[in-house]
């Protein structure tokens, strides 16, 4: 009999092992956000920061080039979007591209070295593309990015290919055993923090201009025909959201009115600019590159891989933490002659 008692106290102290097994061990740090008592608090794990923290610096300053001198349109043969930076600029800028996405390659990753104006190489096909593409986001994104705006190395971090792009994971739908049709769901998936929500919001919210909202407006339910299935999809893509940028639901809204804006933090509207600045590079940028791309950069379903938010954020709230870097290269900050798109206006 007290054998079988220590076995089953064995067990159930095996047992909360096993289930506690997903919690992360404390302490955990709790940060006040909005007035006391609303449970605006932000929880943070000090021992996941301390490791991140030194991941997301900025790489040392480096040298811009002198703005005198003749223009670099004047002068190379084959310059699209850079022409209107000195020759100096433009050095420095090339000299930076290198250090941000191509490293270890240098120069040879996009040049044939017995003629730099050639382009026969993909890659620096995609980066003359990238460079407007960043241009786009620090000239008509501001909403989003304000003054601390992006580089290639916001993204890039000194890899060729960025770390965190998006591609469609396997199909899942097409199984035909006896589960039936997962309808891209009920399997525990990194991209929705381990939940059984749909596996892919990005493709299905962040290219499209794609409803999210689900939350009713009226008191009656006729006023609200959204189905679970779409509520379960806007949580995905607000699981990736939290991922993204290392923070609780909280972050962005009071979670006693998820859909309320009046109660929402700042933060939600600078969100919601950044949804539309995501759907509009993967429209406009990622997707027309695909048929550029060799097929090993493909993702398993054979499609483009895509940005998504934590392209740029990488689990921190500002990328970098906020570190002002493109406002030193003004090869990155203006598009060429197209004025400003007037700013998106704030969400109702
Ligand atoms: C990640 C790709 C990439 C890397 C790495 C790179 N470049 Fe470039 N380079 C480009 C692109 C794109 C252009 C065209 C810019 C334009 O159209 O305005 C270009 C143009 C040039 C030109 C102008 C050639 C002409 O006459 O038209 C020179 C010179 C040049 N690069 C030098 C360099 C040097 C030197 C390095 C190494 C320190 C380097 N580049 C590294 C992408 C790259
Ligand atoms: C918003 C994020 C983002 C920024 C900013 C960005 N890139 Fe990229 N870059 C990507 C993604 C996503 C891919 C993969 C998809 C593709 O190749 O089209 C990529 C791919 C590339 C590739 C192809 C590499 C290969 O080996 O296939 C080159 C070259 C490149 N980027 C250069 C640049 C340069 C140069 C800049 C800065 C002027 C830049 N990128 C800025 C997201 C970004
Ligand atoms: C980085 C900011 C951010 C974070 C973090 C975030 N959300 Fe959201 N959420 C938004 C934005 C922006 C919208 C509105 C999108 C729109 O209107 O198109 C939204 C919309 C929603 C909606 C739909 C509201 C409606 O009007 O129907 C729900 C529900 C929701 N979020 C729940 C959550 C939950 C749960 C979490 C945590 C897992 C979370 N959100 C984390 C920014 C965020
Ligand atoms: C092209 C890079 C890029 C992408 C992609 C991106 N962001 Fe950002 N985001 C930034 C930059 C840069 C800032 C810093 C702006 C500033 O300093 O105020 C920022 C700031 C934010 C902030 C404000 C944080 C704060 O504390 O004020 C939120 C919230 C946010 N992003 C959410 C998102 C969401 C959600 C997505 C995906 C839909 C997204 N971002 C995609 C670059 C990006």
């Amino acid at each position: 009999m007290r054998n079988l008692m220590r076995l089953t106290s064995l067990m159930a102290t095996l047992g909360a092992a096993v289930l506690l097994a997903g919690c992360e061990r404390p302490p955990i740090d709790a940060v006040q956000r909005g007035y006391r008592g609303l449970a605006m608090e932000q929880v943070y794990n000090p021992r996941t920061l301390a490791a991140q923290i030194p991941q997301n610096q900025p790489p040392a300053a480096m040298d811009v080039g002198s703005p005198d001198g003749p223009k670099a349109g004047q002068i190379l043969q084959n310059v699209k979007v850079l022409g209107d930076l000195s020759i100096g600029q433009f050095t420095a800028q090339m000299a930076a591209i290198t250090a941000w996405v191509s490293p270890k390659e240098g120069c040879v990753y996009c040049h044939d070295l017995a003629n730099l104006a050639d382009d026969s190489k993909y890659t620096k096909v995609v980066a003359r593309r990238m460079i407007q593409m960043t241009q786009k986001v620090n000239a008509d994104w501001k909403p989003h990015v304000a003054a601390t705006g992006v580089t290639c190395y916001t993204c890039h971090r000194g890899n060729p290919v960025p770390a965190l792009t998006w591609t469609q994971p396997l199909a899942q739908d097409k199984r035909a055993d006896f589960i039936g049709n997962r309808n891209g769901q009920n399997l525990a998936s990194p991209s929705v923090g381990l939940a059984s929500l749909p596996a892919d919001p990005v493709t299905s919210y962040l290219i499209k201009p794609t409803n999210i909202r689900v939350v009713g407006t009226t008191s009656l339910p006729t006023g609200n025909t959204t189905s679970i299935q779409a509520t379960e999809a806007t949580y995905a893509l607000m699981f990736h959201f939290s991922g993204a940028l290392g923070v609780n639901c909280t972050y962005c809204h009071n979670s006693r009115s998820l859909g309320s804006w009046a109660e929402s933090p700042p933060q939600r509207t600078t969100a919601w600019h950044g949804i539309s600045m995501v759907r509009n590079l993967n429209t406009d940028y990622l997707l027309p590159l695909g048929p550029t791309l060799p097929k090993s950069r493909l993702g398993p379903n054979g499609d483009t891989p895509i940005v998504a938010c934590a392209t740029c954020h990488q689990g921190a709230y500002k990328p970098l933490y906020g570190a002002q870097m493109a406002k030193d290269w003004p090869g990155l900050l203006a598009t060429n002659g197209t004025p400003a798109a007037a700013a998106a206006s704030a969400p109702q």
